[in-house]
């Protein structure tokens, strides 16, 4: 009789992916036993289709764009929208969250490649004065959300293999920033084995394999396999809040929007803003056969994305995709139990691996193929599915790269000038972009003011305005 190891091994070379055992003789009985651990996790036949479909030659399939059309959706009152109904929209989501039927979703499971910093991205310093966190900011907009409804609302946060348990021990050694930690709930996204051009499962070393988190959209199966599903029924929580753990200056939970998203009946909202210039990478809304589907900039052709509308001069794909989401929690158990399953992506990447003698080898230029998901790719099978507007300043300024643009430094601008608008609004006198004189230092605290409406309600409550000539941190 084989062993189940000598089972899973054969396994493997049945499908032509022996060579993920080539250093197994000389590995100690521990390191064997990870190895086929890790390899039990592989579903070889889905490997094969990928390897098939996204990695011989001849590469994906273009995207199908034929019979694509921009997306309508509902504009803010400033530019155009219905006022009332935005106002209805409020006092609809409102009403949700206070009674309780509003979590927050966080995807933090990605590996921060561009950015280089050493640890959960969620755990960067990114406030301009005090240095805060991505994740003390979420944390204390989420707790001064919960303190304004009357319902502390329940966190969940998508970690990886790789950095869960980093992200538990920042959390416990932070107290959970004034969270109950009941309420915070980390769960680790599924992952996929990369592969080079010929299709073959890398090494990562000599025991163990290249394996990456399976992208933002493994978060739907991995919301259903964690028992997060579940957990959220049994409290009475039916919409998911997604944001991404990048962007400080997201709305964690906004009761317009929840509240567009169940009024239309919808199962997937998104939030747009108007693409800035027209290469600028974004994803873009669109339809396609009756279905909403978000084609990205690399995927329409330039000519389109310069288009402009002859009445307005607008772009005509002008709705640009921000990764901020409304989900319905039995739509995310739908798609997780594979109804309209998502489909795979190709990432080359330059991936830690081994060669043929078992020596490291970093990679200077990409030698292989990591697959994700991705979450928009669930809009078309949801019903109903909203596209509202937001302003950028308001919710979008994602640190993405180490310099340039969406880098620490341009967020931390923007975070200075959203402190300064609130200011402004409120009457006080703050310099025209505070962002320009770096010495000016200027902090709200989320837990002040996370938006500008609890921001005025705050100030307003304050019986001694401060003053701000040389700074601010409220
Ligand atoms: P990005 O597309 O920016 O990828 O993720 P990344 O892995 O964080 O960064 P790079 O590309 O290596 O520089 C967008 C959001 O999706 C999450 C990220 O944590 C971020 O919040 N994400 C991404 C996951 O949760 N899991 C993944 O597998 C990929």
């Amino acid at each position: 009789m084989p062993t189940d190891s000598e089972l899973v091994i054969e396994r493997f070379r049945s499908a032509g992916q022996g060579q993920v055992f080539a250093f197994f003789d000389g590995l100690a009985p521990d390191a064997q036993a990870r190895l086929i651990a890790e390899a039990s996790e592989i579903d070889l036949g889905e490997v094969n289709r990928l390897v098939r479909t996204l990695v011989a030659p001849g590469g994906p399939a273009a995207a199908d764009l034929e019979g694509l059309v921009p997306a309508p959706y509902e504009r803010l009152p400033g530019h155009g929208g219905d006022a009332g109904a935005w106002s209805k929209a409020a006092a609809a989501g409102e009403a949700a969250l206070r009674a309780g039927r509003v979590a927050a979703f966080t995807v933090a499971g990605g590996q921060g490649t561009r950015l280089g910093y050493d640890g959960p991205k969620g755990t960067f310093p990114v406030t301009p004065v005090r240095h805060h966190s991505l994740f003390q900011v979420f944390s204390e907009k989420i707790l001064a959300a919960g303190n304004r409804y009357g319902r502390p609302l329940h966190w969940f946060i998508m970690t990886s293999h790789q950095n869960h348990a980093a992200t538990e021990a920042y959390f416990r050694d932070n107290r959970h920033f004034g969270l109950d930690p009941g309420r915070v709930h980390l769960f680790r996204q599924g992952r996929m084995p990369a592969v080079d051009y010929s299709g073959k499962i890398l090494l990562e070393s000599r025991g163990s394999l290249a394996l990456s988190p399976d992208g933002h959209g493994g978060s739907l199966r991995a919301l259903e396999r964690s028992g997060a599903l579940d957990l959220m029924a049994a409290e009475g929580i039916d919409t998911l809040s997604y944001f991404q753990v990048d962007n400080p200056l997201v709305r964690c939970v906004d009761a317009a929007f929840i509240g567009w998203h169940l009024l239309k009946g919808s199962e997937m909202s998104s939030k747009t803003v108007p693409k800035a210039y027209p290469e600028e990478k974004l994803g873009h809304f669109c339809r396609k056969g009756g279905r909403l589907v978000v084609i990205e900039y690399s995927d329409l052709p330039i000519e389109l994305q310069r288009e402009r509308d002859p009445s307005t001069g607008a772009l005509r794909y002008e709705a640009g995709s921000i990764a901020i989401h409304v989900i319905d929690r039995d739509f995310v158990r739908r798609m997780a139990q594979g109804v309209g399953a998502l489909p795979f992506h190709r990432a080359d990447k330059r991936i830690a691996t081994v060669d043929a003698a078992g020596r490291e080898v970093r990679p200077e230029k990409a030698n292989g193929v990591k697959f994700e998901m991705f979450v928009f790719d669930a809009l078309p099978s949801a019903r109903n599915p909203v596209v509202i507007e937001t302003s950028r300043a308001d919710d979008f300024s994602p640190v993405k790269n180490a310099e340039g643009v969406d880098s620490p430094a341009t967020c931390r601008a923007d975070q200075l000038r959203q402190f300064a608008r609130w200011l402004r609004k409120a009457g006080a006198a703050v310099p025209a972009d505070p962002a320009c004189p770096p010495e000016f230092a200027l902090e709200i605290s989320p837990l002040f003011g996370y938006d500008e409406q609890t921001f005025m309600e705050s100030w307003s409550r304050l019986a001694t305005k401060p003053a701000i000539e040389n700074g601010l941190c409220l």
